[in-house]
């Protein structure tokens, strides 16, 4: 590789920013942070934009922008800061931009995730949720503009790994039979049910083997988040939900499998750390240290599996009707769990109420066709409108 790859990373500030800026900082040969964006903790991205020195920083709007690029001058650093989408959108689709770290979390990410796919770039995919919610139109736009899509997700980063090069000509036409989703089934796997009425956002952000982001380390605690892969996998890979399988693996050591019709079953191993995929993803098709220790399969020693219980876990079986409705109801999904598990972090529901809430917006908002940006962002606001009604009559 000649030239110092330039990479913007959206959601800086958060847990798959900062493993990725570990890895950028590990090799300064190949890799240079061009902007960085942060949303709450603009402290931290301060600090971020003093030890990366990027072109561009990204907060939310005109009072954080003009607090940081004081801070910024006072120590001497270029650094420009931007504000808005629009500003996520301007570093996303930057002429110097090679690649695109998109890992801001929720629906906040599908516009700027949208504009570096829409430039061409090498998008490298945290965001499910844009995905999620644009299924096809994100897909199409990928094949137009020719951007290379690479998953972040450690079990989507798995399965592409598990795959031979040419998948795109269709799972069937490369001898792929069914695709093995593995989660580790979070920490509520063994509570008692009666229990999960009472569990606390602490206990639900505990993840015994992964740290993330609080919003999607409830949606592991319910399962959501595989609900949320299995559709981001239909989407990545071209496959019917029927062919993707989920897997409850404890250990998180194999990040996902693919099932060949030949009896093959090829797995990713890894430690759960989400440098591996990232820096798998930023180097691809070379491999680069990611600074992750080797695995110890001594030390590890069993690998579980168990079949998930879609009683203790309803809204992996709502994701997957999500999935196999298509249309609009990803998006309806998506947002009506943004809005439930935001008012469960700040203590207005219980955890089960985040099942209740999505159940009801999917019974009552109708799924329809999906052909523009619009139509998706007006599902995400019935969505929305629809959780803010159950809230309100249920006093919260
Ligand atoms: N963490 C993981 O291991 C993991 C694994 C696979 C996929 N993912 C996916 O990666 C994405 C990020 O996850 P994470 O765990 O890194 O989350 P996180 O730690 O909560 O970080 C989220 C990032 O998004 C920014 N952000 C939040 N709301 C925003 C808004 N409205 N507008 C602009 N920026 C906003 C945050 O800024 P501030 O922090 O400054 O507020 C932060 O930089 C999610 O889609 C998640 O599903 C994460």
């Amino acid at each position: 590789m000649s030239r110092v790859q330039q990479v913007t990373v959206l959601g800086a500030t958060g847990s798959i920013g900062l493993s990725t800026l570990d890895v950028i900082a590990r090799h300064p040969e190949r890799y240079q942070a061009f902007a960085l964006s942060g949303f709450t903790r603009l402290v931290e991205l301060q600090a971020l934009c003093v030890k990366h020195r990027p072109r561009y920083a990204v907060v939310a709007d005109a009072a954080a922008g003009e607090a940081l690029q004081a801070a910024l001058q006072q120590v001497g650093l270029p650094t420009r800061v931007l504000v808005g989408e629009g500003g996520l959108c301007e570093v996303a689709a930057h002429p110097e931009v090679d690649a695109v770290m998109a890992a801001i979390v929720g629906a906040a990410g599908l516009k700027p995730t949208l504009a570096a796919v829409e430039a061409g770039k090498k998008v490298l995919l945290a965001n499910k949720e844009a995905l999620v919610m644009s299924g096809d139109l994100f897909i199409q736009a990928v094949r137009r503009s020719g951007a290379v899509l690479l998953p972040i997700d450690s079990e989507h980063n798995a399965i592409f790994q598990c795959l031979p090069g040419d998948y795109a000509r269709g799972l069937g036409a490369v001898g792929v039979r069914r695709i093995l989703l593995t989660a580790s089934g979070g920490p509520f796997r063994e509570t008692p049910l009666a229990e999960l009425e009472q569990v606390s956002p602490e206990q639900a952000c505990a993840h015994p083997n992964w740290s993330m982001g609080r919003k999607i380390s409830v949606d592991s605690a319910s399962m959501m988040n595989k609900g949320l892969e299995l559709i981001e996998a239909c989407w990545l890979f071209d496959a019917r939900p029927s062919q993707v399988e989920v897997v409850i693996h404890p250990q998180s050591v194999i990040h996902s499998l693919v099932d060949y019709v030949d009896g093959s079953v090829l797995a990713q191993l890894g430690n759960p750390d989400m440098r591996t995929p990232i820096a798998h993803a930023l180097a691809w098709p070379q491999r680069i240290d990611s600074g992750v220790a080797p695995l110890d399969l001594f030390a590890v020693a069993r690998l579980d599996f168990q079949r998930p219980d879609e009683q203790r876990f309803p809204c992996l079986r709502l994701a997957r009707q999500a999935a196999e409705a298509g249309g609009s109801a990803p998006a309806l999904l998506n947002a009506a769990n943004e809005v439930a598990v935001a008012a469960f972090l700040e203590r207005r529901i219980r955890f089960p109420e985040i099942a209740r809430i999505i159940d009801e917006v999917l019974n009552l908002a109708p799924v329809a066709a999906v052909e523009n940006l619009d139509a998706v962002l007006v599902a995400d606001a019935r969505a929305r409108v629809l959780a803010g009604e159950w809230l309100s009559r249920h006093g919260l």
